[in-house]
């Protein structure tokens, strides 16, 4: 499967074909001519597994039924035409060659070009061919559930589509995952991953270094609801993701100098691992009696590893983290071994199902969310409280999902009780902050949906 390239679709499905033609009349009115193919790249939620991605750590997401679909025509005046149907995202137009990507400004075409380049290089090609494309985006923004990485995607798929190429699911994923960094967060692949190789009614478990996936069949009695707490975090605009992550190679830089390794071979916390020969259980004990509590300043950091604050911009840091003054290692470590840890519990019992495997799944989540909020200090007050709601409200098992900070909260919820959950959910948290115009858009049951494929018009 993920071996193959995205499908490419000769019929448009009956419940997509009002959408599309509304595109495609935008496109019409917009460029005078008619597309002749769709991309689609769905967002995605993850159930378990937060920031571990870029460490090497498996992550188990399923696609959301939310997408970023594109109609393009290819046009040979050397042009790229970007058009948006939502008109609060400006037109842009540039040469296929000649375009910079602008991370200090993440706005809506710069992801759009991460993908473009991204193709472009993959293919070789230094001329791609010219492509008019109108955009379309159901993925609710800056709210966890990868927006993003789902317009860097389906712009990717759209430029080897009009270039007349094919590469594998696979392939595009990595690729992808290295392009979105052209914007300057240093994600790990998850998204995208997730994003081409999802398939319609099962989740799965994505590892890195080779990216592979495997299926993973989710309890049949249960329901998984979205809920977006409303709080907007665009990671792209701030220092908080980076952070993390260079917090994370730090700590295993330092862990990899007190053991005697070559601590600038490591920037991941799954190689020290390996290298170590160490469980995760073991890794947890070393990460308590190596790194200590608290905040290293910066000025530490530089001593235990034995170098100036300019190399160590070097070794360890990115771009938009040099002004950071300290870091907290071991919360994060501790963090990441434990998440890694409940991915694997989780995706075991999935898959043998034993008696109570709901209520196992849905502490595993609980766990999750309080070792994002407390050890990683990736959540916010408005997200904690939606999660706490979410499980008052009669929830298995809840947790925010995606980078956090804001954004969406997932729920394991009987199948039996989604009713009145959603009832309660809607009182306590969107009509007591007066965010009951929202609750449409803002809080939804979902399913494991497909993966990004091409349509033609
Ligand atoms: C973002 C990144 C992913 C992952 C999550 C947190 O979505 O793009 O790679 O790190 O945050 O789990």
């Amino acid at each position: 499967m993920a071996d193959q390239p995205p499908t490419v679709n000769s019929d448009i499905p009956e419940n997509s074909k009002e959408r599309f033609s509304l595109i495609k009349e935008q496109f019409v009115k917009k460029f005078g001519c008619e597309p002749i193919f769709f991309a689609r790249a769905p967002g995605r939620v993850n159930l378990i597994g937060e920031h571990i991605d870029y460490c090497g750590y498996g992550v188990l997401p399923m696609a959301v039924e939310q997408d970023i679909v594109i109609a393009v025509a290819t046009q040979d005046n050397g042009k790229l035409n970007l058009s948006n149907v939502d008109s609060q995202y400006v037109d842009f137009e540039c040469d296929v060659a000649k375009y910079e990507i602008n991370s200090s400004n993440p706005v809506w075409y710069n992801y759009f070009l991460c993908g473009f380049r991204g193709m472009s290089e993959m293919l070789g090609l230094t001329e791609p061919t010219g492509m008019q494309c109108m955009v379309h985006g159901l993925v609710p923004c800056n709210a966890g559930l990868s927006s993003s990485s789902a317009l860097v995607c389906c712009a990717a798929l759209a430029t080897m589509q009009a270039n007349g190429q094919q590469r594998s699911k696979k392939e595009i994923a990595d690729m992808c995952a290295s392009c979105e960094r052209y914007i300057g967060t240093q994600g790990g692949g998850m998204d995208q991953a997730i994003s081409f190789m999802a398939q319609m009614g099962t989740a799965k478990k994505i590892d890195f270094n080779p990216l592979r996936e495997e299926s993973v069949m989710l309890p049949s009695d249960v329901v998984f609801v979205v809920s977006n707490c409303c709080v907007e975090k665009n990671k792209a605009a701030s220092s908080d993701f980076n952070t993390r992550v260079v917090e994370c190679r730090l700590a295993s830089q330092i862990i990899a100098k007190v053991k005697n390794l070559d601590w600038r071979q490591f920037k991941r916390f799954a190689d020290l691992q390996r290298a170590l020969g160490a469980s995760l259980s073991e890794m947890v004990a070393i990460v308590g009696s190596v790194l200590h509590e608290g905040a290293y300043m910066k000025s530490e950091v530089c001593e235990v590893l034995g170098v100036s604050q300019e190399e160590l911009a070097q070794t360890s840091l990115s771009a938009n983290t040099l002004q950071v003054s300290e870091f907290q290692l071991r919360k994060r470590a501790l963090h990441v071994y434990s998440e890694a840890g409940r991915v694997e519990r989780f995706q075991e019992v999935c898959n043998t199902a034993p008696p109570g495997a709901s209520g196992i799944l849905g502490s595993l989540m609980n766990d999750s969310h309080t070792s994002c909020s407390v050890m990683y200090e990736c959540s916010c007050t408005e997200l904690d409280d939606l999660v706490k709601i979410c499980v008052e409200a009669g929830a298995i098992g809840s947790r925010l999902t995606g980078a956090g900070w804001g954004g969406c909260a997932i729920s394991m919820v009987p199948s039996s009780v989604v009713e009145s959950f959603l009832a309660a959910v809607v009182e306590k948290y969107y009509q007591a902050r007066g965010l009951g115009p929202r609750v449409g858009e803002a809080l939804f049951a979902t399913q494991p949906g497909s993966g990004a494929a091409v349509y033609l018009a």
